[in-house]
């Protein structure tokens, strides 16, 4: 049987070196492609509502539309441990209803762990969540769901005080329980720096090298998507147009009445064919 990732892995795998390999994943077929080549963490991004459904940015995304995805994804996923993002405006109102969520999240999907986004500010709610028995996993740095606040999507802590914060971001979500953090594009030196400083293990994305793990979009590792590609992208394959290719052929062997040929088409006696022709 398939030895299953845990928070217990993550720590371990910190402890030994051993880097930590995250995507995310959105639906049944992408999170079979991650798991079946080895992913650590899948991530059910709330990158759903701009990769997927085409919103926006992130702040339209619901908790109904998490777990109807974190759903897809339990059932793709046998090895990697399996996180669910808490969309805008379910964990920000109050603890209780953080908790709530939370526990939504993991209760009717199946998956054992959620992340939320902010630091020092979402300590204790992190820490109620916790407590509940959920594992969680923080996200700092460029966080999307405030991208009203902070002016657009740019790189953060470059400056003296917010990389301050940003430390002080890490330590608390540590010390609330969080069993991971994600940096997000933040310089590599200020990642580095609080990746030797917590125990738990650090995710990046456009945060460096020296994180312990990295993380990417499912659709930006395949090059699946042509819209945005941020500067800490890399693409590991140029799916797009090979994609609407295929499509392409298809739709030309339809006009062309090329498809479906024999090999593809059901057959049945002639002789029968001929009475029903009499009918
Ligand atoms: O929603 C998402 O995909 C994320 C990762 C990019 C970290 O939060």
């Amino acid at each position: 049987m398939t030895k299953k990732v845990t928070t217990l892995t993550l720590q371990e795998m910190k402890k030994a070196g051993n880097k930590i390999a995250m995507a995310t994943a959105y639906d049944y077929p992408s999170a079979r492609i991650a798991d079946e080549a080895g992913m650590d963490i899948i991530l059910v991004g709330d990158s759903l509502g701009m990769v997927v459904l085409g919103y926006e940015n992130t702040l339209r995304v619901t908790l109904e539309e998490m777990i109807h995805h974190g759903k897809a994804v339990v059932r793709g996923s046998k090895r990697a441990l399996v996180v669910i993002d808490l969309p805008f405006m379910t964990y920000q109102v109050s603890r209780e209803e953080a908790v709530r969520n939370a526990g939504r999240a993991v209760q009717e999907t199946g998956a054992p762990a959620v992340k939320l986004e902010g630091g020092a500010d979402m300590a204790k709610t992190v820490g109620r969540i916790v407590r509940a028995g959920i594992p969680v996993v923080g996200h700092i740095g460029l966080t999307p769901q405030s991208v009203g606040q902070l002016g657009g999507y740019y790189v953060q802590g470059k400056d003296e005080k917010i990389a301050k914060q940003l430390i002080k971001d890490a330590l608390a979500l540590q010390d609330a329980g969080a069993c991971s953090v994600v940096l997000e594009a933040v310089p590599w030196q200020l990642a580095q720096l609080i990746t030797e400083q917590l125990l738990i293990p650090t995710i990046g994305i456009g945060a460096g090298v020296h994180c312990d793990g990295q993380v990417l979009v499912f659709h930006d590792i395949l090059g699946l998507q042509t819209e945005i590609r941020p500067k800490f992208v890399k693409q590991y394959g140029a799916f797009f147009n090979p994609m609407t290719d295929a499509m392409r052929s298809y739709i030309n062997e339809v006009r062309g009445a090329a498809f479906p040929s024999a090999e593809h088409t059901y057959t049945m006696d002639e002789e029968i064919v001929r009475r029903l022709r009499e009918d």
